[in-house]
């Protein structure tokens, strides 16, 4: 947690964005697997966490704009419950800690909402994606569900999103704590893999180091040497010799909640092939060309382009693609084996804010989000601007289902030579992914280089 101040300005700074009505801030419940007693670690709404700091379950809060208030909503452990919980500090000392003098019981919110309501003040939520959570606005507005879903407040969405996009100084060295973290786990991954481990062997290694810094996933880690499924949680297979294996795995640190989000990729071996190698180095050019030209005004878009230019120009000049590189990307035929976006922003969300709306995020009136297979997964495209943490992870895949229904289809023969592309099925993937600041006049990778070129990854995996 921040010191006391940082909340207070944090909050002084979102309301001087109203002329009137009441902010409400919706904290996370405990979420259950099975029944109350057995549930998924608790995690606080990043909203919630970023103005009112406080990370339990049970608690809202309320600014009230007109009469310059703002309250939180808790609730104090009957002795009962203490029996359970332990002992807590009272909710006014909660409140203290964060700079707030009104408290209030959480069973109590209802009827202060409805006192508002009657008094015809607006109350502005923020979009809700947890299902308890809108459960209850249903109930603490009187409300049902579709309307509770669609009419969230597009001016407080929009006053938040602004506010948390421009990381400070403290909440860049949170990020820089848990890229610490991730450099210790990346390094042990790429130290630890051999042919014969399994894949959750390492993963439970990785977690060893978040365990031992009281820390924890950012994600749910993908660790797999079926690099080409993008979203694979699945750890159980045997690695092997001759394989890759795509490591993107981020920390969350342990009291401050802010998330680092890297992907390194190595072969299992300790040494590339030279396949791997042609592949690995376009990836990594594709990554470096993209780092060197961000800077404030860019369109994280054209950032995206750059990207898949190196990736399309490296393909064509192995054989993989054919024809002009310009005119091949501006069809889409690159996300052929880049079909995914080249990053997203960063902070106490991994996927920064998106709950509160991908596009409220990543797109304005000068940036809409496209239309084609491949860029339309850009999940951010606007301009880029100081304070912005940005990931860039371009990745190269060999994806057996896509490549054949395109061949199937006969789509961008000019620019595809699938045969070879053939050739190439069972390879997996390759992404790289670090995570960037942009600065007044350019750009910082944030945290300690973890080894990314091909000399220095297997330097570290032949010590
Ligand atoms: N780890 C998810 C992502 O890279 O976006
Ligand atoms: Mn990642
Ligand atoms: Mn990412």
């Amino acid at each position: 947690m921040f010191k006391q101040k940082v909340y207070v300005k944090r909050r002084a700074a979102l309301k001087e964005q109203f002329q009137d009505g009441i902010l409400l801030f919706i904290g996370n419940e405990e979420s259950q697997i099975l029944v109350r007693d057995t549930v998924h670690k608790f995690r606080q709404n990043a909203n919630f966490l970023y103005y009112w700091g406080l990370n339990e379950p049970g608690l809202a809060a309320v600014i009230d704009i007109d009469n310059d208030k703002e309250i939180l909503f808790g609730h104090d452990l009957t002795t009962e419950e203490i029996v359970w919980e332990g002992e807590q500090q009272r909710l006014h000392e909660k409140a203290e800690l964060i700079g707030v003098r009104q408290t209030a019981e959480i069973a109590n919110l209802k009827n202060v909402l409805l006192n508002y309501r009657k008094g015809r003040k607006a109350i502005h939520y923020l979009p809700q994606h947890h299902a308890n959570n809108i459960i209850k606005l249903s109930e603490l507005l009187n409300k049902n569900i579709g309307p509770v879903k669609t009419d969230y407040s597009v001016e407080f969405t929009k006053a938040v999103i602004a506010q948390r996009s421009i990381k400070t100084t403290k909440e860049v060295a949170e990020i820089e704590k848990a890229l610490k973290i991730s450099h210790s786990t990346q390094t042990a991954a790429m130290k630890k893999s051999r042919p014969g481990k399994y894949e959750y062997d390492i993963v439970k290694n990785m977690e060893k180091i978040l365990l031992a810094k009281n820390s924890r996933w950012a994600y749910l880690p993908i660790f797999t040497v079926d690099g080409e499924r993008l979203h694979n949680h699945h750890y159980g297979n045997k690695m092997a010799e001759g394989q890759l294996v795509i490591n993107d795995s981020g920390a969350e640190t342990a009291d401050s909640f802010y998330s680092s989000d890297i992907t390194r990729t190595f072969p299992i071996s300790g040494k590339f092939n030279k396949r791997q190698k042609q592949i690995y180095e376009i990836v990594l050019q594709s990554q470096l060309k993209a780092i060197a030209a961000m800077k404030p005004g860019v369109k994280f878009w054209d950032i995206h382009l750059i990207a898949a230019k190196v990736i399309a120009k490296g393909l064509t000049k192995i054989g993989l693609m054919k024809g002009d590189v310009d005119e091949a990307v501006e069809a889409g035929a690159h996300a052929l084996f880049f079909p995914h976006g080249l990053g997203h922003m960063l902070g106490l969300d991994v996927h920064d804010m998106e709950d509160l709306g991908e596009d409220f995020v990543g797109y304005d009136e000068k940036t809409k989000r496209s239309k084609q297979f491949g860029t339309a997964y850009l999940r951010f495209g606007k301009e880029l601007q100081p304070g912005y943490v940005m990931t860039v992870e371009p990745g190269i895949y060999f994806i057996p289902s896509l490549i054949k229904q395109w061949e199937k289809e006969g789509k961008f023969t000019e620019f595809i030579d699938y045969e070879r592309v053939k050739e190439y099925i069972g390879f997996g993937g390759v992404r790289i992914e670090d995570n960037i600041l942009v600065t007044e006049t350019g750009n910082r990778v944030l945290g300690k280089p973890i080894p990314k070129t091909i000399k220095e990854i297997e330097s570290l995996m032949n010590k």
